[in-house]
C-alpha cells in the first residue's frame, strides 16, 4: 500500500519500512513455525542483486542474528532464490525438478533464462536487454491507467479482453536467448496515443490482452527453443511474473517436457525460497563471513 501511492517502490521509504519491520518479521516467522532460533541450523540471507538500502537491512539483520546465535551465515543470489522457490512445496505431494534444466526467471528487475546442470550450477543462457518483463507489465499498466503492482491489474484487465484485438511486436531477437520488451511498451504506447484521437474511452481490456499475449508468447516460444536446443529434463518459470495465469496456462498447454511453477504465494519475493537456496548452499558446504557486502548488481552466473 506504501509503494502503491508513488506507483512502484521509492527505495528510501523502502529501505526505512525493511529496518522498522525486519525484526518482528522474524519473530513472528519463528513463533508461526513453531521453532526457537537455537533450532536453526544456518541463516540465510539475500546479498544481491537488488536495492542497496533493502539489501543492506536484510543482510545486516542476518549478520547480526549469525553473530548473535554462533549459527552459519550462507548468503544468497536473489534470483537463486527464485529457482529455489521450486523446492519449497516439491518434493511431498510434488515431484522435485529434475536436472538438467532450463529456468526462465521473470520478475520486476530481471528476465533471465538460465541453464541448471545440477543443484548451484548456473549457465546464463540470455537476459533482456533492455526492460525486465516485470517492469514492461508495470509500464504498460500505468500508461492504461491501471495500478500498480502492473502485472496483477493487466492480468484482470485483459481477462475481458481480446488477445488478437492488436497485433504488437514480438521482439525475437533470432539466433540469441536474449529478450527485448521495449519496442512492445513503445508500440503498446504509440497505439493508445492513436486511439486517443478517435475514441472517448480506450479499449483497456483488448490493449491489456493484446499486451499481454505479446510477452508470453516471446517468453514461451524461447523457453521452449532453449529446453529443446539443451536437451533440459524439466522446465522451471519463477519470479513475480510467473503468477501470470496466461504465462502458466500457455507453457503448461504447449509444453511437451514437465513443467514446475510455483503456487502463487510462492511467486512474487518471498522469505522462504531465499531460505530453500539457503539450505541447498549449507549442506554443500557453503559459508560466508561476517565481513559480506551486499552485492547491488550480483549476477547469477557468468
Ligand atoms: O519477483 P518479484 O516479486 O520482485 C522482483 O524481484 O522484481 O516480481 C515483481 C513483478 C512486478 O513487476 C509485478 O508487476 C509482476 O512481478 N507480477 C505480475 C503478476 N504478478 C506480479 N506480472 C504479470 N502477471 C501477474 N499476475
Ligand atoms: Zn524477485
Amino acid at each position: 500500500d506504501l509503494h502503491a501511492q508513488y506507483g512502484g517502490v521509492f527505495p528510501e521509504v523502502a529501505s526505512r519500512q525493511h529496518v522498522l519491520a525486519i525484526y518482528p518479521v522474524i519473530d513472528q516467522a519463528l513463533r508461526q513455525a513453531h521453532v526457537e532460533l537455537n533450532d536453526i541450523d544456518a541463516i540465510a540471507a539475500t546479498r544481491g542483486p537488488g536495492l542497496p538500502g533493502s539489501l543492506v537491512v536484510g543482510l545486516n539483520a542476518a549478520k547480526g542474528l549469525a553473530l548473535g546465535s554462533g549459527k552459519p551465515l550462507v548468503g544468497v543470489n536473489h534470483l537463486e532464490g527464485h529457482v529455489y522457490s521450486a523446492w519449497v512445496y516439491s518434493g511431498t505431494s510434488q515431484p522435485e525438478p529434475k536436472f538438467p534444466l532450463v529456468a526462465l526467471i521473470v520478475s520486476g528487475g530481471h528476465t533471465e533464462l538460465v541453464l541448471a546442470q545440477d543443484h548451484l550450477q548456473y549457465q546464463r543462457l540470455g537476459a533482456t536487454l533492455d526492460d525486465a518483463a516485470g517492469e514492461a507489465f508495470d509500464k504498460v499498466a500505468r500508461l492504461l491507467g491501471l495500478g500498480y503492482p502492473g502485472g496483477p491489474a493487466i492480468q484482470r484487465a485483459a481477462e475481458t479482453g481480446n488477445p488478437r484485438a492488436y497485433e504488437f511486436p514480438r521482439s525475437r531477437l533470432d539466433n540469441s536467448w536474449d529478450f527485448s520488451f521495449s519496442g512492445l511498451k513503445t508500440a503498446v504506447l504509440r497505439q493508445v496515443r492513436t486511439l486517443e484521437g478517435h475514441v472517448s474511452t480506450l479499449p483497456v481490456a483488448d490493449l491489456a490482452a493484446s499486451f499481454q499475449a505479446a510477452v508470453v508468447e516471446v517468453l514461451v516460444d524461447k523457453t521452449l527453443e532453449a529446453a529443446r536446443t539443451h536437451q533440459a529434463a524439466e522446465i522451471l518459470i519463477a519470479g513475480g511474473v510467473s503468477a501470470n495465469q496466461a504465462l502458466r496456462n500457455t507453457i503448461l498447454n504447449r509444453s511437451p517436457l514437465p513443467v514446475h511453477i510455483p503456487p502463487l504465494s510462492l511467486c512474487t519475493d518471498n522469505a522462504a525460497m531465499i531460505a530453500a537456496a539457503g539450505y541447498y548452499r549449507f549442506v554443500s558446504g557453503f559459508r560466508d563471513g561476517l565481513e559480506i557486502d551486499a552485492l547491488p548488481n550480483w549476477p547469477l552466473a557468468g
